[in-house]
């Protein structure tokens, strides 16, 4: 059964382009309520543990120095169905594929640089909020 969590995180590029409040504007105008969130940064170690999952790819270089580049805002949202639901929102992975109204389409500009994480499982998301939060900063 699908749970009513999700995690998310505002990447280097729409951080430093200046979209935190437009994007946190978007998550909350879709009905998105904030359990827990944060401006933090990772470091090398830290997105290489984050994205092990993709440590086989050919882009794994260059995520793991994108993502440890500059500060991100990480966050946990809950709402019904909350991974289906934030991944229709964000859109596609390479914004060229994004649907009209989504952050992605607004915001990324190419695959790898593209603003936004989402989830892409109920038990990813509560991996991924663990690597980030502490029980205590859940609201
Ligand atoms: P996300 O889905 O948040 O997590 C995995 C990330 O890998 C993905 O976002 C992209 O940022 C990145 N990614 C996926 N495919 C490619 C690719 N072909 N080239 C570069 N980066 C990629």
């Amino acid at each position: 059964m699908a749970t009513n969590r999700t995690f998310t995180m505002i990447k280097p590029d729409a951080v430093e382009k200046g979209h935190i409040g437009g994007i946190i504007n978007m998550i909350t105008e879709a009905g998105f309520r904030i359990v827990s969130m944060k401006l933090t940064q990772l470091t090398v170690a830290d997105a290489q543990k984050f994205y092990a999952v993709h440590s086989e790819r050919p882009f794994y270089g260059e995520l793991v120095e994108f993502m440890s580049r500059g500060p991100i805002v990480a966050a946990i949202l809950e709402k019904d169905n909350a991974v289906e639901a934030f991944r229709t929102l964000i859109g596609a992975t390479n914004p060229a594929d994004a649907a009209e109204g989504t952050i992605r389409k607004k915001y990324a500009t190419s695959i790898g640089e593209n603003a936004v994480h989402g989830s892409d499982s109920d038990e990813n998301a509560a991996i991924e909020s663990a690597f980030h939060f502490a029980g205590r900063e859940e609201f």
